[in-house]
């Protein structure tokens, strides 16, 4: 038997991963103390048993803390294997020092899951100046990809769609996604003034005409970059573009901000959020299969 067990926040993924993995949900007993720390309680064995915890990693400071703790906790009642599916995995971006003296946090966020976790699952992270996860990540890493459901997704919603990345970075994805459904698809430039100061440029998308424009993102944060894209296109006369993320974070009043432009959202359910309307579970739940089956190296 195989056992999954989900982070607060986390149950409707675990449950969906359950459904195609055959795996058992244990159920996790969590409170805050009146000082803010964790109380974690197992509230059913896992001797014996490989077993996934599943977070999402959107607010990852409000949570690691715990899960290095669960991880522990699960291996002293008797767990053989300890893996992670993060469908959303947080501190990818600072991947290198943009200034003198700053942190390169993705490299010790990596340090820290390598050294608590037996193998680790994600969706889509945000891969831009490292190849691979395997540049940072010690443990045995899979990436499930979202363009096929993304791409599925589009093609029965979306008329004459036209694939648009707002940056030169999603190319990577956009490019796919049209690929599978014979889109034409473009990029917009980006220029990042701050975390929330953000301004696109639209180079040439006379392939517009007659389509629907369709804003392609790996991640949704601020909301900054998409709400800049709609304003640009807005301008330029297309239709109003639909939004599809992968990762739905949308950090304070992102959600609200991008919604009053008028776009459909649509996203992922990679972080639980009220615009999740592609399902990844099924293709979660396969690479999850294969690390839940497989024996302990020792
Ligand atoms: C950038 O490198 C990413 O692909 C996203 O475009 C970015 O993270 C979106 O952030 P925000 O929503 O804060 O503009």
């Amino acid at each position: 038997m195989t056992l999954l067990i989900a982070w607060p926040g986390s149950e409707a993924q675990t449950r969906g991963l359950a459904a195609t993995t055959g795996s058992s949900i244990i159920e996790l007993q969590t409170r805050r103390f009146p000082d803010g720390e964790i109380y974690l309680r197992l509230l059913s064995s896992c001797a014996g048993q490989s077993v996934a915890v599943v977070a999402a990693l959107d607010r990852p400071d409000e949570k690691t803390p715990g899960l290095l703790a669960l991880a522990d906790a699960l291996r002293a009642e008797g767990a053989t294997r300890v893996g992670l599916v993060a469908p959303y995995l947080a501190y990818l971006r600072q991947d290198r020092q943009f200034n003198p003296g700053e942190a390169v946090t993705s490299r010790t966020y990596a340090r820290l899951l390598s050294s608590t976790f037996d193998w680790l699952l994600t969706v889509d992270p945000h891969l831009h100046r490292y190849h691979s996860l395997s540049e940072i990540y010690s443990i045995p890493t899979r990436v499930v990809h979202a363009a096929p459901a993304i791409a599925d997704w589009i093609g029965r919603i979306v008329n004459l769609p036209l694939l648009i990345g707002p940056d030169g970075e999603s190319a990577q994805w956009v490019s796919d996604i049209a690929a599978r459904i014979n889109a034409p698809w473009t990029t917009l430039e980006k220029t990042r003034r701050g975390d929330r100061d953000v301004e696109v440029s639209i180079p040439h998308i006379d392939q517009s005409r007659g389509r629907t424009p369709v804003l392609a993102d790996d991640i949704i944060s601020s909301g900054r970059t998409m709400l800049a894209a709609v304003k640009r296109l807005r301008e330029a006369g297309t239709p109003t573009p639909i939004c599809v993320g992968v990762h739905a974070i949308f950090a304070g009043d992102a959600y609200d901000a991008l919604l009053a432009a008028g776009p459909r959202i649509v996203t992922c359910n990679t972080i639980a959020h009220p615009s999740n309307e592609i399902d990844l579970s099924s293709m979660m739940g396969a690479a999850a299969d294969e690390f839940l089956a497989a024996k302990p190296a020792h």
